[in-house]
């Protein structure tokens, strides 16, 4: 683990030489901790149904111009099966909230399906399968894992007491997802978390608390972007948030910040890192991530799942993004591991 000192002088820096010198420090410990390739988790936006109402996000229940849509088990099963026909080792099937019964029957239900229809020679054991649905009760993660379900992402989305409660509504507890993150770990999830970077009103101290937040709390995956306005939300319209420019540069940083400070983890060059700059996510990997989400969420519901304005790809099919990602890695002069899992070592590790 970094000392303080250090992450807070990662986060200060400015200089473009320094900012180079900084890329090729989490590099080279990316390359000697988990080797160079790029894993693949085909991201799967199942419904916008949402029964929370982040100040942040585009899909929160009360955004109103928005057409709300759950994927039918069919579609579902077919993106899973073009994952799988792709080579991409892992899925992720992601939706807005909700804590019914009846949406984790349903996940369930498929996870089960795709397991089973997707166990081949090359995968024996199926795609791998990470969920990111939310918060849910202690008995619903392990049904969820019980079903095949082997990861799963819940951001924190900051780990400040005082800016969780800015940035969501009055009665959403910061210690309940800790909870959720808590149980996700006791059930035996590969478990993800992250945060916004560039929220309005965060500071890089609270970003250092981040990631020793994320240290403490011995995660095995971390999934973080840039905060990007959502023009129909609270804090998209009202919010005082820093330029594009230092939104990226701070994510870069936290990245490679992540990197540095717990060097086996996976960590997520996320989509957010494009709609700020058209190469952000292959900034993203030649900051020390390893990992992209390809997005394979079929046709016209794409547009429907904006969290945040400006998301790239709502016009792209799968294909498209297949193609696309595979000269976006070849740019940076990585390889993808194809057919495989791609588990976090973190999570075989003792400490
Ligand atoms: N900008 C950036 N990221 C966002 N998310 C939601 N809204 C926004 C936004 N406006 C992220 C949250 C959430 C993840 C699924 O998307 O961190 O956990």
């Amino acid at each position: 683990m970094l000392s303080r000192k250090e992450i807070l002088e990662i986060l200060s820096i400015s200089r473009p030489d320094e900012m180079q010198d900084l890329s090729r420090r989490a590099g080279l410990c990316l390359e000697e901790q988990l080797g160079s390739r790029v894993y693949y988790r085909g991201l799967i936006e199942y419904s916008n149904i949402c029964s929370r109402d982040c100040l942040y996000c585009g899909i929160r229940r009360s955004a109103g111009d928005i057409q709300r849509y759950t994927l039918a088990e069919e579609e579902i099963l077919n993106a899973a099966d073009f994952a799988a026909g792709k080579g991409y080792g892992s899925l992720t099937l992601q939706s807005g909230e909700s804590a019914s019964e009846a949406a984790v029957d349903f996940a369930a239900s498929i996870i089960r399906k795709i397991k089973k229809r997707t166990a081949s020679s090359l995968l024996p054991r199926g795609l791998g399968i990470t969920l990111c649905i939310g918060e849910q009760t202690e008995a619903s993660y392990r049904r969820l894992f019980e079903a095949g379900a082997h990861r799963y992402l819940l951001r924190i989305e900051s780990s400040n007491p005082a800016m969780y409660r800015r940035i969501h509504p009055r009665g959403d507890s910061l210690q309940g997802r800790i909870d959720c993150l808590r149980n996700l770990k006791k059930i035996g999830f590969q478990t993800g978390t992250g945060v916004m970077i560039g929220l309005p009103g965060q500071s890089i101290e609270d970003l250092a608390d981040d990631v020793e937040f994320f240290y403490r709390e011995n995660v095995d995956m971390i999934g973080m972007g840039p905060f990007i306005p959502h023009s129909g939300t609270p804090l998209g319209a009202f919010g005082n948030y820093p330029a594009a420019e230092t939104r990226l540069e701070l994510s870069l940083k936290m990245i490679a910040a992540v990197r540095l400070a717990i060097p086996d983890v996976n960590i997520a060059s996320t989509t957010a890192l494009q709609a700020l700059h058209p190469m952000g996510r292959e900034m993203g990997l030649n900051f020390g991530a390893n990992v992209l989400m390809p997005v394979i969420t079929p046709g016209e519901v794409r547009k429907q799942y904006q969290l945040y304005d400006g998301k790239p790809c709502l016009d792209d099919s799968p294909e498209d993004c297949a193609n696309c990602l595979i000269s976006r890695v070849g740019s940076t002069g990585r390889s993808i591991a194809f057919n495989s899992w791609g588990d976090p070592l973190h999570f075989f590790a003792d400490r």
